[in-house]
């Protein structure tokens, strides 16, 4: 794991921007200074600035076979929230007092491991810091021609893997009329457009009009609602007459229920998240309607994307063909700062985000200026 290092600041209740910015020439030539967030209490309901700290410390300088990264974009995800509390789960929770992590590209500044130089490109699970110093197999040397270069956190990344899962996961295939939750989301808009390249008809919900329109209009959905709207049923039936062969499941609850009673004959349901409940300091109420399951004769299957990571050079092959060919919008929100992080993450559990909501970590565009383009 990470070099120690040493807590130089401690910045509590993470609300504005501090005035003190390591500066581009240090970040350059000694980047030893590296800001982080960290948690300092567990939240309960949705996450407050006083969950958080800005903690400033140094780095050592990195030793054989470890590499001085820094971070580029990092990425902030709902399964971020089920960390953060005390439970166990299939994913071990956050540590308090300790920096956050999670999925981060980022550009080698110095590097003493064999293969790996100064300006490469690498992916790796140190998000939430401006820097890290880590063994070499623990990031992933990745091509540094993609454009933008948060796509590894987006559509080549965790959330393009995960759509390209879920599909697989029951088979979607020409014909089927699918529809996706959260749909405009970073799972969600991936999940819908390589449905439409299957040549499915696709329906999307999402929480706001400029995100149906969105859908529609932008990232070829042949329907979208407005799940706030109510009268779920209603608006199903009006998107989907003949009803549905495939639900992607990203939120649960009420949604879940409707598109149960949407299901066709055979139907298959992907349980990919529950978003709905994320927040929720009690479990959250099952779907009524589940005795249908029995004679609509549907599946539902929950998958969880780390069990496809051997998978992963098949997805990329594939992918960066669909976007050689035009044929995906890679919807993002960026916001900007290490000092905003905490912000973005409570921002994209409450809808703010567009696409993959990610966290630019450098003040330049790194997409624009890295060497080598
Ligand atoms: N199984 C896995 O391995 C795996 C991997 C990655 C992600 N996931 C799951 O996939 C889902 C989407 O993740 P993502 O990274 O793509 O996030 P995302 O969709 O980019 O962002 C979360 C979205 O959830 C929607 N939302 C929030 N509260 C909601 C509610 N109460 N009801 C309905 N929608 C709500 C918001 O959009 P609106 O404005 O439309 O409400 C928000 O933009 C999550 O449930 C996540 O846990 C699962």
């Amino acid at each position: 794991m990470r070099t120690s290092v040493s807590e130089i600041a401690v910045e509590k209740g993470v609300k504005t921007p501090p005035s003190e910015i390591v500066s581009k020439k240090r970040a350059v030539r000694s980047p030893t200074i590296s800001r982080e967030i960290r948690l300092v209490s567990r939240p309960h309901g949705l996450p407050v600035p006083d969950n958080f700290a800005l903690v400033r410390v140094e780095l050592p300088l990195p030793e054989e076979d470890q590499v001085l990264v820094r971070n580029l974009f990092m990425s902030v995800d709902p399964y971020m929230r089920g960390r953060m509390n005390d439970g166990s789960s299939y994913v071990s929770p956050f540590q308090l007092d300790q920096p956050l992590d999670g999925a981060a590209v980022g550009e080698v500044i110095e590097s003493r491991a064999p293969g790996i130089a100064p300006g490469d490109i690498v992916t790796s699970r140190f998000g939430w810091r401006e820097y890290f110093v880590s063994g070499a197999r623990e990031v992933r040397v990745v091509d540094p021609h993609v454009r933008p270069l948060s796509a590894y956190l987006g559509a080549l990344g965790m959330t393009g893997l995960t759509a390209w899962s879920g599909l697989n996961l029951v088979d979607v295939k020409a014909g089927d009329r699918v529809l996706i939750s959260a749909a405009a989301g970073a799972v969600g808009s991936i999940a819908g457009q390589l449905s439409k390249l299957r040549g499915c008809r696709v329906i999307g919900s999402a929480g706001s009009p400029e995100k149906v329109a969105m859908l529609v209009g932008e990232l070829g959905f042949d329907a979208a609602f407005n799940y706030k709207d109510g009268d779920l049923p209603g608006q199903l039936k009006a998107a989907a007459p003949d009803g549905i062969d495939v639900y992607f499941d990203n939120v649960g609850g009420e949604q879940l229920e409707a598109a149960i009673s949407a299901m066709r004959l055979n139907g298959r349901i992907i349980a990919c998240g529950a978003i709905g409940g994320y927040n929720e300091e009690a479990p959250v109420s099952g779907p009524r309607n589940l005795a249908l399951f029995i004679g609509k004769r549907l599946t539902m299957k929950g998958f969880i994307v780390g069990d496809w990571f051997d998978r992963m050079p098949e997805f990329v092959k594939e992918m960066k063909v669909v976007i050689a060919g035009g044929g995906l919008v890679m919807k993002e929100t960026v916001v900007q700062g290490i000092e905003l992080a905490p912000h973005a993450f409570v921002d994209m559990l409450r809808g703010g985000n567009i696409g993959k909501m990610v966290v630019r970590l450098t003040g330049e565009n790194p997409s624009a200026a890295h060497a080598g383009d």
